[in-house]
């Protein structure tokens, strides 16, 4: 039997979002951002198991948020499993601590962000769908609406980069669980990359992009939370759950 696996790092801080509580904890319409990303994948047709890496010290406080939440929708009536592991002290750490707790008959992974709490189902599909197409490693990529210029340490304009060629990628990212793995493995510690894909092309193996979705931006930002919610009030509005 192969299954699909979905790994959530949620033990971030969310710093640059300022005061409060942890990132994947603050609320999108009520409901707990990480709750709103495990409901995306646990309600997927093709995942069979969530991980969820927490703060270390706040274990037992995500298994108990996500009991008191129902993870499946109506419409769906389906849900995968979810359970909570401890996290590290970064993004790379967290993945590879849910990355070592997988079951032997997991065959494909997914990365998805709690922080990226409206990514919709219809994304998760393609990923998994991608992945067990036979791609190794895929992401989600949309095309970069601003011009982006390297800059050097005298805040001097170094070079301008050709929009028509750049890719803001996305979670969730989808992998065949040996490459993921042997990517983690290779990868130093001490480093700490900002997406597992980052990893895969380190490690030699071709990643490929397949379209995003605007609604899966990544909540970074307190003008990031605004927009969650005006997206979850129309989605709302239209009558879908969430
Ligand atoms: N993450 C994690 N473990 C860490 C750091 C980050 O699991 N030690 C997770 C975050 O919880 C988030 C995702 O990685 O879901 C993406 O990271 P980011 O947006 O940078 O979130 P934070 O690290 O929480 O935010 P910031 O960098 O602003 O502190
Ligand atoms: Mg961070």
């Amino acid at each position: 039997m192969s299954r699909t696996a979905a790994i959530v790092p949620a033990a971030g801080r969310g710093e640059r979002l300022g005061p409060g509580a942890p990132k994947a904890l603050r609320t999108v319409g009520g409901v707990p951002m990480l709750v709103h990303a495990v409901r995306a994948l646990a309600t997927a047709r093709g995942v069979d198991l969530v991980v969820v890496a927490a703060p270390p010290d706040g274990v037992e406080q995500v298994r108990t948020l996500l009991a008191s939440h129902a993870l499946d929708e109506p419409a769906v009536g389906r849900s995968a499993a979810a359970v909570v592991v401890a996290g590290g002290d970064t993004r790379q750490a967290s993945v590879a601590a849910a990355l070592a707790s997988l079951p032997d008959d997991v065959d494909v992974v997914l990365v998805h962000d709690a922080a990226r709490p409206l990514a919709p189902e219809s994304l998760v599909c393609s990923v998994v769908a991608a992945v067990r197409a036979g791609s190794p490693a895929v992401v989600p990529g949309v095309s970069v609406t601003d011009t982006v210029k390297r800059v050097g340490a005298t805040g001097v304009v170094v070079e301008t980069l050709d929009r028509t060629v750049l890719r803001s990628v996305q979670t969730p990212q989808g992998f065949a669980r040996s490459v993921l793995a042997a990517a983690h493995a290779a990868a130093d510690p001490a480093t700490s990359a900002t997406d597992d894909a980052g990893l895969v092309e380190a490690s030699g193996v071709t990643v490929s992009v397949i379209a995003g979705d605007e609604e899966a931006f990544k909540v970074t930002r307190p003008i990031d939370l605004v927009l969650a919610e005006a997206v979850l009030a129309r989605r709302r509005a239209a009558g879908v759950v969430g």
